[in-house]
C-alpha cells in the first residue's frame, strides 16, 4: 500500500522582526487552511482582552506540532493550498535555527525567506541564508515583507530585492521568486496586489506551489541500519527503519562496516500469516537472513554495488553549539543513523562567520559558529554523503553527555568514494607463466616492498637512493618510488588533505606490489603518516611488506629542514603539514626501526643492507 503523500517541508528563515509569524498567519488565513471558527474565536479573544488583532496569534492557535527534546524549538504549521499540503517550518532565533539543521528538526525541501522592505537585508538575514545554502536547500522563495510600510514603492523593493539577491547568489543560491508582500494587508500573498501593479511575477502561493517536492526516498538506495538484533527460538531478528529504498525477500544485503552479506530470509514485523514479501523507505521491519551472520546494532545494511563508503576519515561542516568549544585533537562521540563512533578533531580547516562569510584558521569553534573540519575515527564509519542521503549523511557529536554541535558529511573528492565505487566489472585475473619463485632464482635474490616512513626531512629518500645504488652495484635489481617524485605524475592531482593521502598510498602500494611481483625490490619514500593507509598497502602483498620506520624527532628533523618547508610550515603558508599542522602516527610493529637522529648516515644504511641481505638475499625458501 502507498504511503500518503508527505506534505512538502518549507524551512521559514528570516530575522525574528521581520513579521515572519504575521505572514504565516496571512498565508495560512487566505489558503483557507484555518479550520471553521478559528479566526473569529481569536478575534473574539483579542477583542475581549482589548488587544488588536494580530495575524500572528493565529501562529499560537495553529501549532501543528511542537516536538519535544532537542528540537522544542520548532514550530511547524500546517499549510493547504489547491495544490498540495506543506508544513512550514519555523525556529524563533538564530540558536534555535542551528539547533534544528543540525539535528535534522528543521530538514525542509524549500525555503522561505522573510525580509522587511523597511529595514533591508539584516545580519540574521544573511545568517539564514548561508544556513539554507549550508543544507543544500536551493528551492528558496524570498518575500520581501511590509511592504504598506514603505508605501508599496517600487524602487525600495528593487533596492532590498537586488541586495539580497547578490548575496543569495555569492551562496550559489538562486531563489525562485523574490516577492514584495505585505503580510498585514495580504498583499501578493495568496491573490494579486492592487496596490503593486507594477509587480507582475508569482504571488506568495504560487511561488511555493512551484517548489519541486524531493525524489521519494523509495527510490533512492537501500540504507537499513540495524536499531537491534533480538533473539526469538531459533532465529535472530535484525530489527530497524528503512531510511531510504526498499528491500525484498531473497535480495542479499550488505552491512557496512564490515561487508559481510546474507539474504534476506523473511522479513518479520508483520503477523506472521501476513508476512511481507518487501517492505519501503519509513518502515520500520525486523528481518532474518539465511544466514546467521554476526551483525550489530549500527551497521548499515544495503545492496551490493550501492553501499555507503566505508572511512575513519570524516570532512563535514559543522555546527557548533556546546558549552565548552570544539577543539582539535579533543574527542567526541558522533552518532549517525544508529551508530556511534569515537572521533578526534583532527583538522579544523575553517571557522566560517555567519554575517560576512569571512573564514579564518582557528583551533577552536566556539558555540553559534560554523566550521568545515576533518574527524577521524579509530573505527571505520559507514557514511553518505549528507546531499545524497541526508538521513545516513548527518550526525551530531556528544560532548560529554549533551548534543554539542552536528552537521553534514561531504565526500566530495574522497579517495575511498573513487575506489570504492568499483567499476571496473567483468575482469579476469590473467595468469603468467612464469612464477615468482622463479624470478627470484634468475635474479638471484628476493623481490619486495621496502616501505618506508617517517616525518619530512627524517631521510626517507636520501636513504633510499643510497639504498637502491648500494643494491644496484651488487648487481640486484631495485626500484625507487618517491613522494616528491610520484607528487610529480601518478599523484599530480592529489593534495595533502587525509584523503588525497590515502589515495596516494593506496596507488603507490599498488603499484609497488607490482613491481614487486614482477621481482624487484622497491624502495618507496612516503611520509605516509596514517597507520591506517599503511596497513591497508601491507593488505596488498602481506608476505612482500616490509615496514621500515626512518625515525627522526620532529625537532630534528625541523632543525634540518632540507626544503625549507617546516619554515614555511610554521609560517602558516603550507596547510596540513605533517608534524606541524597534520598528525604523524608512527607504526607500532614495524619490521625495522632507522633512527637517523641518533646514528650517521653510514651507521643506517649498513643496518639496512644488512636487513635486506638476511630477508631478501639469495633465494631458496621463505
Ligand atoms: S604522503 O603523506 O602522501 O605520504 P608524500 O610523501 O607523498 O606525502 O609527499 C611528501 C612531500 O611533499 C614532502 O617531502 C614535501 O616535500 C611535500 N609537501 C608539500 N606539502 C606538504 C604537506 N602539507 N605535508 C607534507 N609534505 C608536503
Amino acid at each position: 500500500m502507498p504511503e500518503p503523500i508527505a506534505p512538502l517541508r518549507i524551512a521559514l528563515a528570516g530575522h525574528v522582526d521581520h513579521g515572519k509569524s504575521t505572514l504565516v498567519g496571512r498565508l495560512v488565513h487566505d489558503t483557507g487552511s484555518l479550520p471553521d471558527g478559528k479566526l473569529e474565536a481569536i478575534r473574539a479573544s483579542s477583542a475581549k482582552r482589548g488587544m488588536p488583532f494580530e495575524w500572528a496569534f493565529l501562529l499560537d492557535a495553529f501549532q501543528a506540532e511542537r516536538d519535544q527534546g532537542i528540537t522544542i524549538d520548532t514550530t511547524q504549521v500546517w499549510l493547504k493550498t489547491a495544490k498540495r499540503a506543506y508544513t512550514l517550518v519555523d525556529a524563533p532565533g538564530h540558536k534555535e535555527f542551528l539547533r534544528n539543521m543540525v539535528t535534522g528538526a528543521a530538514a525542509a525541501e524549500g525555503a522561505l525567506l522573510v525580509v522587511d522592505a523597511k529595514e533591508g537585508v539584516r545580519e540574521q538575514s544573511r545568517r539564514h541564508g548561508y544556513l539554507l545554502s549550508l543544507l543544500g536547500l536551493t528551492q528558496v522563495v524570498v518575500a520581501v515583507n511590509k511592504m504598506d510600510l514603505v508605501g508599496y514603492d517600487q524602487a525600495r523593493f528593487t533596492e532590498v530585492a537586488h541586495a539580497i539577491g547578490a548575496y543569495l547568489d555569492s551562496l550559489g543560491v538562486a531563489p525562485k521568486a523574490v516577492i514584495p508582500v505585505s503580510g498585514r494587508e495580504g498583499d501578493n500573498v495568496a491573490s494579486r496586489s492592487a496596490a503593486m501593479p507594477w509587480y507582475r511575477g508569482p504571488t506568495l502561493v504560487e511561488a511555493i506551489d512551484g517548489f519541486q517536492p524531493p525524489p521519494p526516498a523509495v527510490d533512492q538506495p537501500l540504507r537499513f541500519p540495524i536499531q537491534d538484533v533480538y533473539k526469538f527460538d531459533e532465529r535472530r531478528i535484525i530489527a530497524g527503519r528503512i531510511e531510504s529504498g526498499r528491500l525484498e525477500v531473497g535480495d542479499t544485503l550488505v552491512f557496512s562496516p564490515g561487508g559481510r552479506r546474507a539474504r534476506v530470509a523473511a522479513i518479520e514485523a508483520w503477523p506472521e500469516d501476513r508476512r511481507p514479501s518487501e517492505a519501503e523507505a519509513g518502515r520500520s521491519i525486523g528481518i532474518t537472513l539465511d544466514d546467521q551472520i554476526f551483525v550489530e546494532r549500527g551497521q548499515i545494511g544495503h545492496l551490493e554495488d550501492a553501499g555507503p563508503v566505508e572511512t575513519n576519515s570524516l570532512r563535514a561542516r559543522l555546527v557548533w553549539l556546546g558549552r565548552q568549544p570544539l577543539v582539535r585533537g579533543k574527542r567526541y562521540k558522533l552518532k549517525l543513523a544508529t551508530a556511534e563512533h569515537q572521533v578526534e578533531v583532527q583538522t579544523i580547516e575553517r571557522v566560517i562567520d555567519t554575517a560576512d562569510l569571512a573564514s579564518r584558521s582557528a583551533d577552536a569553534v566556539l558555540a553559534g559558529e560554523i566550521a568545515e573540519v576533518v574527524l577521524r575515527a579509530r573505527s571505520t564509519l559507514a557514511v553518505d554523503d549528507a546531499r545524497l542521503l541526508p538521513r545516513t549523511g548527518r550526525f551530531v557529536l556528544v560532548d560529554g553527555y549533551d548534543v554539542a554541535g552536528g552537521g553534514t558529511i561531504s565526500l566530495d573528492g574522497h579517495a575511498r568514494a573513487r575506489r570504492d565505487s568499483i567499476r571496473s566489472t567483468n575482469v579476469k585475473r590473467v595468469e603468467g607463466q612464469v612464477s615468482l619463485a622463479e624470478r627470484w632464482q634468475a635474479n638471484g635474490h628476493r623481490s619486495g616492498i621496502l616501505w618506508f616512513t617517517g616525518l619530512s626531512g627524517a631521510g626517507k629518500s636520501t636513504l633510499a637512493v643510497e639504498l637502491e645504488h648500494h643494491l644496484f652495484r651488487k648487481g640486484w635489481h631495485v626500484a625507487v618510488l618517491d613522494g616528491d617524485n610520484i607528487r610529480h605524475g601518478l599523484s599530480a592531482d592529489l593534495g595533502f588533505s587525509p584523503e588525497d593521502r590515502a589515495e596516494n598510498i593506496r596507488r603507490v602500494g599498488e603499484v609497488a606490489a607490482l613491481f614487486a611481483r614482477a621481482g624487484l625490490i622497491v624502495i618507496t619514500a612516503f611520509i605516509s603518516p596514517y597507520r591506517e593507509d599503511r596497513d591497508r598497502v601491507r593488505r596488498i602483498a602481506p608476505d612482500l611488506f616490509h615496514e621500515i620506520h626512518v625515525a627522526a624527532d620532529l625537532a630534528t628533523c625541523e632543525q634540518r629542514d632540507p626544503k625549507g618547508l617546516y619554515r614555511k610550515a610554521r609560517a602558516g603558508k603550507i596547510q596540513e603539514f605533517t608534524g606541524i599542522s597534520a598528525p604523524y602516527e608512527p607504526p607500532e610493529a614495524p619490521e625495522l626501526v632507522v633512527d637517523t637522529a641518533a646514528h650517521r648516515l653510514e651507521a643506517c644504511l649498513a643496518q639496512l643492507s644488512a636487513y635486506v641481505e638476511a630477508h631478501l638475499g639469495a633465494p631458496g625458501g621463505r
